[in-house]
């Protein structure tokens, strides 16, 4: 039978590419993000596939269950739901404004978390899969990026504490936790002037072991072995160290 999967941030970087690799595998595409133009073009090139496209500002209170009340009035089911939409702002706590942080909490922990719960008990019905799309971000405190670090590492312990309680009932929760990628991200978050986006991986190859770990039903995995060593350290040293490791490549550079 034909499998639905509903993916947040579909319309560019790391959930594009995951859309594309759920439509080479055939299947039926619910989209969702704020670029609606992005998304019907996604919709034609994929002629065979059924694609919903719906188009949403996730970091509005409530957009969660307004996607989850459309999917429902189209009738359908998802049995892999895919959390990827989110953003992140570079630079000092107080000098970015107030509403675009709480925003981002907004779109990468409150909507991500409200799609779960909705959409869970599809994903109970059909042993359905879900992917959250964490960071590397997620493993340590990120002076000058506080609030998008706190926020990954939401989403991992979330994910990682849903897997345990879920495990059994046919469901699985995978953390994808990329490192620096080659994505729209830097732009959206000002890092421009930061060391941290001078070397980034490919979007496909992200996609790909987050796809590949996603069907394996793998609790969390993390891009490349550079990204994993790094979260490896992260674990290992105090919580101090890896946050004054961080500031080394997050600290906005003097114009
Ligand atoms: N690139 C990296 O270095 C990196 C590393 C680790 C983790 N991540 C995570 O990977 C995920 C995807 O990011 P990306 O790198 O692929 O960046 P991206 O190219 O900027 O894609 C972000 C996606 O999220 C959607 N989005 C943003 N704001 C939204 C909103 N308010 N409502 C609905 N959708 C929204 C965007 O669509 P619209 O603009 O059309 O709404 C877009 O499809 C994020 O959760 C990010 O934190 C990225």
């Amino acid at each position: 039978m034909k499998k639905t999967a509903l993916v947040t941030g579909a319309s560019s970087g790391i959930g594009n590419a995951l859309a594309e690799r759920l439509a080479t595998d055939h299947y039926d595409l619910i989209l969702v993000a704020r670029s609606k133009e992005k998304m019907e073009a996604m919709k034609a090139a994929w002629p065979a596939l059924s694609v919903t496209v719906i188009t949403k500002d996730l970091s509005k209170p409530g957009a969660a269950k307004e996607v989850y009340d459309e999917v429902k009035q189209i009738g359908l089911n998802v049995d892999l739901l895919i959390n990827d939409a989110g953003f992140g702002l570079v630079g000092a706590f107080q000098s970015l404004p107030i509403e675009r942080q709480s925003n981002m909490i907004q779109l990468n922990c409150t909507a991500l978390t409200e799609l779960t719960y909705y959409f869970l008990p599809d994903l109970r019905s059909s042993s359905g899969k879900i992917m959250n799309v964490a960071s590397t971000a997620a493993y340590q405190p990120g002076p000058f990026m506080a609030v998008y670090f706190a926020s990954k590492a939401y989403v991992l312990s979330l994910s990682e504490a849903l897997s345990e309680e879920l495990s059994g009932s046919g469901v699985t929760v995978t953390a994808l936790c990329p490192g620096p990628t080659h994505t729209q991200f830097g732009a959206v978050a000002h890092a421009e002037n930061i060391k941290m986006f001078s070397h980034t991986m490919d979007v496909a190859a992200v996609a790909s072991i987050g796809y590949r770990a996603l069907m394996k039903g793998k609790q969390v995995a993390i891009t490349g072995s550079l990204n994993y060593a790094g979260a490896i350290a992260a674990k290992l040293l105090p919580r101090n160290w890896g946050a004054k490791a961080v500031r080394m490549v997050t600290k906005p550079k003097k114009k």
